[in-house]
């Protein structure tokens, strides 16, 4: 037997995949810490995620990543779910047991609050905060955003009516609003985080000007090699504290790995790394 048969398998699912950093973070993360594991990049077709599943799970798998478009129908097919992703309605962490069974969590909003407050020294207690979007990707960051304690949490969406929604979904975990782009006149908030969807299509979210203050902290949970639109379009308006994801990446990919191989890999100099490439 080769040494590389014997290593646990690891992969990210999802389409595309081409461009995942996953393989390579978690690569890292195993010749940091001296784990013997294989992480692959897998696509799968979008008719085809339980059947992909289950056929790695055949071949002795240990772990998964998922990626888009497959979260929730992680969610769905796992045989148990960790509080936060039971939460979040998506699953990006799949631990394959002894008996083949699958232990759905969510790392994600882990991995945005490490960033801000670990990675960017932000404090979020007692701070306004705004989230714009009120997709999944929102609906995976709320729960760890509110045991941060903010002053306040609102959740401002293009479409009204999805903001709301969610906020009423949540309140029993903490108080939030929801609110149209339109229902921002005169606010200001510490900390803005960017949710939405608006960078695939070149755009950034249509807030009212005053919005983006200089004084405010900016985020975007979209990363790429040059600065993402909507970290552009803070910059512009004289905000200096405007982050892209790529911490929030490789923070996600970390609590993947202390749930996978119980020991928590250092971040900041796989973060560096990325940021060279
Ligand atoms: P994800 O899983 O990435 O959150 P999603 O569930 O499709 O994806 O949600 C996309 C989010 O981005 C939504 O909040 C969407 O707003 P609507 O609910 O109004 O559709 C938001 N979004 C997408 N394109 C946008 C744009 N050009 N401007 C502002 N918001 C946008």
């Amino acid at each position: 037997m080769t040494a590389a048969s014997r290593a646990d398998r690891y992969a990210v699912m999802g389409n595309p995949i081409k461009h995942s950093k996953s393989p390579l973070i978690h690569r890292l993360f195993a010749e940091q810490t001296g784990q013997d594991i294989v992480y692959g990049a897998i696509l799968v077709n979008p008719d085809g995620f339980a059947e992909a599943v289950s056929d790695f799970i055949d071949t002795a798998g240990r772990g998964l990543n998922i990626t888009v478009p497959f979260k929730q129908e992680a969610w769905q097919i796992a045989d148990q779910l960790s509080d936060r992703a039971q939460r979040a309605g998506a699953v990006n962490t799949l631990s394959i047991g002894a008996d083949g069974k699958l232990s759905g969590d969510n790392t994600d909003g882990i991995g945005l609050v490490r960033d801000l407050t670990r990675n960017l020294g932000l404090t979020l207690s007692g701070k306004q905060i705004l989230v714009l979007g009120a997709g999944g990707a929102v609906r995976g960051i709320l729960a760890p955003l509110l045991e941060q304690n903010p002053s306040r949490l609102l959740i401002a969406n293009r479409t009204v009516e999805r903001a709301q929604q969610l906020a009423a979904e949540f309140s029993d975990i903490g108080d939030l609003q929801g609110c149209g782009f339109d229902g921002l006149n005169g606010t200001r908030f510490d900390i803005i985080i960017n949710a939405t969807a608006a960078g695939l299509q070149g755009q950034v979210p249509d807030l009212p000007d005053e919005i983006i203050d200089p004084g405010s902290c900016c985020y975007d949970l979209m990363y790429a090699s040059e600065p993402t639109d909507f970290v552009r379009h803070a910059m512009q308006r004289g905000v200096q504290a405007s982050f892209d994801g790529l911490g929030m990446l490789v923070e996600q990919a970390a609590e993947s790995f202390r749930i996978w191989r119980g020991i928590a890999p250092d971040t900041a100099p796989v973060i560096a790394a990325l940021r060279q490439l």
